[in-house]
């Protein structure tokens, strides 16, 4: 038997129900994040029957298998190498650069139709956007006088790189800036979309009432939000398990034997001198998923994996060759093992 990666359904749609409804309430359009499950048909007919605006991915190939009636949206902001497949597959982008802009609208005018986009704004965590203290006006201008473009609004993306949490005053930042644009050009901005999962946690009250748009992965595929990695009472974190294969199991000691180099990965690791202690190989490796994105059952402690296997400790419980132990998993892993050919995928 090859790993498995079950997939609950009927939890999924649960979960994309219970939060949207939440978003609703406090007046926040929804694009939910298929990257993390690589646009997979069978979460993606779920997602068609969801009260969703959209669906968003980050690549191209994605948004491509995608079949919908809903908005398809691009996350990552598009190479301009890739802009003629933009316009082809996405119905909505994420922007920070001018000449990506310009090119979009060429092909847009060749193609005939109107590519909407949303102007990124940097609030502070150093990843995509237009720095918020040096957005110059002008942008607007020139983007509104391009004929196949139409500027749906503005947003913005935290805790990604720089960790930075959405807060009221982060937010204030970005209200500045399209209070500032709306008064300049006489517009209503559509969008404003305010980030991602780590929004979540102002859902009590706290989200700014001009943020109209949240675009959420994770929260649907593990119940929490990740500002703080809280769970989400009444939300399921266990949509994804991993099932593995008991390919070894003997007791050895925990500190390699004979001169120590370097291992597989090139890298020197420390070993924990415990005596003797039961060990058993799994059929998953470093190829599919890094062994700190699983999360064991009791009993069962990650020591440590290479390339197609991962090394465990049995403290407790009856377990023999053949026999399967089954994680849970966090978004990394969920990433990982979705994205692995060699994992089958069990849908439920
Ligand atoms: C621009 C952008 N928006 C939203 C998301 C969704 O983030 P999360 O999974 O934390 O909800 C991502 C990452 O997947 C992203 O890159």
């Amino acid at each position: 038997m090859s790993a498995k990666i079950h997939i609950n359904l009927d939890k999924f749609k649960k979960n994309v129900e219970f939060l949207t409804d939440k978003l609703h309430e406090s007046n926040i359009n929804v694009f939910a994040v298929s990257k993390v499950f690589c646009a997979e048909k069978p979460l993606i007919d779920i997602l068609n029957n969801c009260d969703i605006a959209g669906i968003a991915d980050s690549r191209i190939l994605n948004l491509k298998k995608i079949k919908t009636n809903k908005s398809k949206m691009l996350l990552r902001i598009p190479a301009i190498s890739e802009v003629s497949d933009v316009i082809e597959y996405a119905d909505i982008s994420l922007n920070s650069e001018i000449a990506v802009i310009r090119e979009l609208n060429d092909f847009a005018k060749r193609k005939n139709v109107i590519h909407k986009i949303i102007l990124m704004i940097d609030l502070g965590d150093l990843r995509e956007g237009i720095y918020f203290n040096d957005f110059d006006y002008n942008i607007i201008n020139e983007i509104r006088n391009l004929k196949n473009i139409k500027l749906l609004g503005i947003g913005t993306n935290l805790t990604c790189y720089g960790a930075v949490i959405p807060t009221k005053q982060t937010y204030e930042l970005l209200n500045e800036i399209k209070n500032n644009i709306e008064k300049m050009y006489k517009i209503k901005l559509e969008v404003i979309s305010g980030g991602n999962s780590s929004s979540i946690y102002l859902l009590d009250g706290k989200i700014p009432d001009f943020i109209n748009q949240l675009r959420i992965g994770e929260g649907f595929v593990l119940g929490r939000e990740t500002a703080f990695g809280r769970n989400i009472e009444g939300m399921h974190d266990d949509i994804f398990t991993l099932e593995v294969e008991i390919i070894e199991l003997k007791n050895k000691p925990t500190i390699p034997f004979g001169e120590i180099g370097v291992d597989a990965f090139g890298r020197k690791l420390k070993y924990v001198d415990k005596g003797i202690i039961k060990r058993a190989i799994l059929n998953i490796g470093k190829q599919d998923v890094s062994c700190e994105y699983l999360i064991p059952p009791k009993g069962v402690n990650i020591i440590g994996s290479s390339s197609d296997h991962l090394i465990v400790e049995i403290v407790s419980g009856k377990y023999g060759i053949g026999d399967k132990i089954v994680f849970k998993l966090n978004y990394g892993g969920i990433l990982g093992l979705m994205t692995s050919s060699y994992v089958e995928k069990v849908y439920e």
